[in-house]
């Protein structure tokens, strides 16, 4: 009891502090990529299932509203910018409701569901079918991957009740409750249909049916009798890590013409740029699809993923990024769903994953170190919520909150996304007493220790 009161007394102690240092505006704006972790509602904006806009998301967020972050309130990165002296929350680049004058002082281009490597955002497509030929005959999809079968026979799709997929196939799918077909309908019919962009629109004589597969996997279709009611076509997943540079890009010219060439120059290059993104890689993608797992070992799949990290630093440098937070992943093992699969381990956390973790996180510390001697001026620190949150998890208690094993949302156990929404009548009373949201996300609370932690032990070199 007192270590906590203590531990509250020090952050907020320390609140005070950088709130005191920050009027001189070291930090002027802060700059955001990756995935759920750190999306403040890009995907409200693209035709995507990996969204989280509708309740019970966001009932404590300044009045109760769900923005499409993957909490109860803000996230991680909303603390952070607030511990800099600038906004309280940070706005996402796709939502029209804000201007270049908001993203002047902090914008996140993250995207749930997205990873390092490009097969990762393409885990979640979806296919387009006329509602009435998929209620008249069962349409059945196969997968085929470079010609040879590469899933367990027959990937699902069709009929009323099946879109997400079985889940033998797709243990982990983001959503791994079996969707009704209507709902993934319904979504799209509501009145954010008029963000997706035209030629995306769903109308109601058709249906979205949502397969896991990659985009980079070829989808035979059976041949159909009524074809020509048919019309099966991908649409976009989430935004790849490359896309959200390119945004970035866009950003700077806009930040140009808005306060002028030489502003536009100092601005990123004093902002603060923080990166949060990885977990997916590994749970949506490598440990949950058969295609990188036969091309890597996990040590090689962790190598390929820094490259890339690599390269998108070099990036952000070369577009005049000087102060950068390459993030960790957490112990994803611990993570509500993949407790609740854990069925040998007794519901405990699946220790491979967290070592998986612990490797990966080294290997992005010895990039940090190689990357500040190879690129002049950078300051690139690694932001490591790892171990703050293994000890939330070990010692909930002493943060003040009674489970960490279970999520708040729904049952607690697999939800996320529409899943949370749809069984949102069992959801906890006070989200503040779970360490976790819904199965893959943690609440408020923990998003503001953790943040706390990153600021006070890595990013305090910014503040001053
Ligand atoms: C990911 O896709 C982009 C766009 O197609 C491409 O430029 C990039 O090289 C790809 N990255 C990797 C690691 O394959």
């Amino acid at each position: 009891m007192e270590a906590k009161a203590t531990t509250i007394l020090c952050i907020f102690l320390f609140l005070m502090i950088t709130r005191a240092t920050t009027t001189a505006n070291k930090v002027p704006a802060i700059i955001v990529f990756g995935d759920s972790t750190v999306d403040a509602g890009n995907n409200n904006f693209i035709p995507t299932v990996a969204r989280s806009n509708f309740e019970p998301y966001g009932r404590d967020f300044v009045g109760g509203k769900p923005t499409g972050r993957f909490s109860n309130g803000r996230i991680a990165t909303d603390f952070i910018s607030e511990a800099f002296g600038l906004k309280p929350y940070i706005p996402a680049y796709l939502d029209p409701k804000y201007k270049i004058s908001d993203f002047a002082t902090g914008v996140s281009f993250a995207s749930a569901a997205t990873g390092y490597d490009n097969a990762t955002s393409d885990v979640l497509v979806e296919l387009i079918a006329n509602r009435r030929s998929v209620e008249e005959e069962h349409v059945t999809a196969e997968i085929f991957e470079d010609d040879r079968r590469s899933l367990p026979s027959r990937f699902f799709a069709g009929k009323a009740s099946v879109v997400a997929g079985e889940e033998e196939q797709c243990r982990r799918n983001l959503l791994p409750e079996k969707l009704a077909m209507k709902n993934i309908d319904a979504t799209l019919k509501t009145d954010e249909k008029k963000d997706i962009d035209d030629t995306l629109k769903i109308d109601e004589k058709k249906v979205a049916v949502t397969i896991c597969c990659r985009r980079s996997d070829r989808v035979l279709l059976p041949e159909k009798k009524n074809t020509e009611s048919s019309e099966w076509r991908f649409v976009e997943s989430v935004i790849p890590l490359w896309r959200q540079v390119e945004y970035y890009e866009e950003y700077q010219k806009k930040l140009r013409s808005y306060v002028g060439e030489s502003k536009a120059k100092e601005s990123v290059g004093k902002a603060l740029h923080i990166t949060s993104l990885g977990t997916n890689d590994f749970l949506e993608n490598y440990y949950a699809f058969p295609g990188r797992a036969s091309e890597y070992t996990p040590s090689e799949y962790q190598n390929f993923l820094v490259g890339i990290a690599e390269n998108f630093i070099k990036k952000l440098y070369n577009l005049g990024a000087r102060k950068i937070s390459l993030g960790g992943i957490p112990p994803m093992g611990c993570l509500p769903l993949e407790r609740t699969t854990n069925f040998v381990g007794g519901n405990d956390c699946v220790s491979d994953y967290n070592n998986i973790a612990l490797e990966f996180n080294n290997k992005l510390t010895k990039l940090t170190n190689k990357l500040n001697k190879d690129l002049p001026g950078i300051r690139l620190v690694f932001s490591n919520p790892y171990d703050i949150l293994l000890h939330i998890i070990h010692k909930p208690a002493q943060y003040g909150f009674q489970v960490a094993s279970l999520a708040c949302c729904a049952t607690g156990m697999f939800e996320m996304g529409y899943a949370c929404s749809r069984a949102s009548s069992f959801s906890c009373m006070d989200a503040s007493k779970f360490v976790f949201w819904d199965s893959f996300h943690p609440t408020e609370r923990t998003n503001a220790i953790i943040a706390n932690y990153i600021v006070k032990n890595t990013l305090a070199q910014f503040l001053h």
